[in-house]
């Protein structure tokens, strides 16, 4: 195993080889999830701490899971009800995590670049499990594993992403784990929630729903972030319900077997209407089961990779 890493903050730091890495880590543990019995003890005595300061279902639920299924002990902090509310900074809350002796802090935080915060102050591994709008690696490489469990190769591939792409970490995380895979990217969006930056990123951009579906092989259909919205970005709900809600006619349009992802929490009705989401097409719950295996690989591979870095310092340290 050759892994180098101790943090996991965002798809760029990886290459395409750490990225097959990680998916050939997971494929391991999901085919261990499916067995009666699911725990192995590959973490035991390792303590995993879960500082979510924004709400989540999935990523945190996901992570618990993981952490025990490998045997480790895992602890919640989250905003309600804990100092942060009394006004407690990032760096004081780190730095009190840390002299409780975790491995590994996993962190989601409305503000971007909140995880590499903690990276310059603690020395545990800290994995970035969302921060504002910039990154959500995990998403990202479970929606990729999600994919190569029906692909052999990402490089015949287009993959379309559409909606809120302005507010959103998991279209940034997407572009570049597709990209460094070899997947031509398409983003549809309307002009009001598609950054500016987009033009210099390895996309090819459209307005038009039935037009940017034409051939993909697969679409990540996002979800549309109102608590990170200002007022006035869209004429109203209905309105974007009707351009870009994605329904299975729009499947019509794309390759044979295209499929549908979305991170979630969805807004049925919305982004996607409620026949697409609970169609066969739909990837949505495979995501979620995709999720704890990634999980779980990315865990090993950031703590057991350190340890292993640790002991070889110390051995040249010896010599
Ligand atoms: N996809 C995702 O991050 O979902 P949660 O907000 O429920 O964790």
């Amino acid at each position: 195993m050759e892994w180098t890493h101790q943090h996991l903050l965002c798809i760029d730091q990886l290459c395409a080889r750490d990225i097959l890495t990680i998916f050939d880590t997971a494929r391991h543990f999901d085919e261990i999830n499916r067995r009666p019995v699911k725990k192995i003890p590959l973490l035991k005595g390792k303590s995993i701490v879960l500082f979510f300061s924004e709400p989540s279902t999935r990523t945190k639920t996901s992570f618990d899971v993981a952490g025990k299924r490998l045997g480790a002990d895992t602890f919640s902090l989250a905003k309600s009800g804990s100092s942060l509310q009394k006004g407690e900074s990032l760096k004081d809350t780190g730095l009190t995590l840390q002299a409780m002796h975790p491995d590994a802090i996993v962190i989601r935080d409305s503000r971007s670049g909140a995880a590499e915060f903690l990276t310059r102050h603690l020395n545990c591994s800290i994995v970035n499990a969302g921060d504002g709008w910039h990154a959500h690696p995990t998403q990202a490489l479970l929606d990729g594993y999600t994919l190569s469990n029906l692909w052999d190769t990402f490089q015949d591939k287009t993959v379309l992403i559409l909606g809120d792409i302005t507010h959103s970490r998991v279209a940034r995380s997407n572009i570049s784990l597709l990209h460094t895979l070899g997947a031509k990217i398409r983003l549809c969006a309307p002009r009001t929630l598609l950054p500016r930056e987009a033009e210099h990123w390895p996309v090819e951009i459209f307005h038009d729903l039935q037009a940017a579906c034409k051939g993909v092989h697969a679409i990540i259909n996002l979800r549309l972030q109102q608590e990170r919205q200002t007022a006035g970005l869209l004429p109203s709900l209905d309105e974007y319900s009707r351009r870009y809600g994605l329904d299975l006619t729009h499947l019509e349009q794309a390759a044979p077997d295209a499929r549908v992802l979305h991170p979630g929490p969805i807004n049925r009705g919305v982004e996607i209407t409620p026949r697409l989401a609970d169609a066969k097409a739909s990837l949505i719950l495979n995501q979620v089961s995709s999720g704890v295996a990634v999980r779980m690989a990315v865990l090993h591979l950031l703590i057991m990779g350190k340890e292993k870095q640790q002991k070889i310092s110390g051995e040249k340290h010896v010599h």
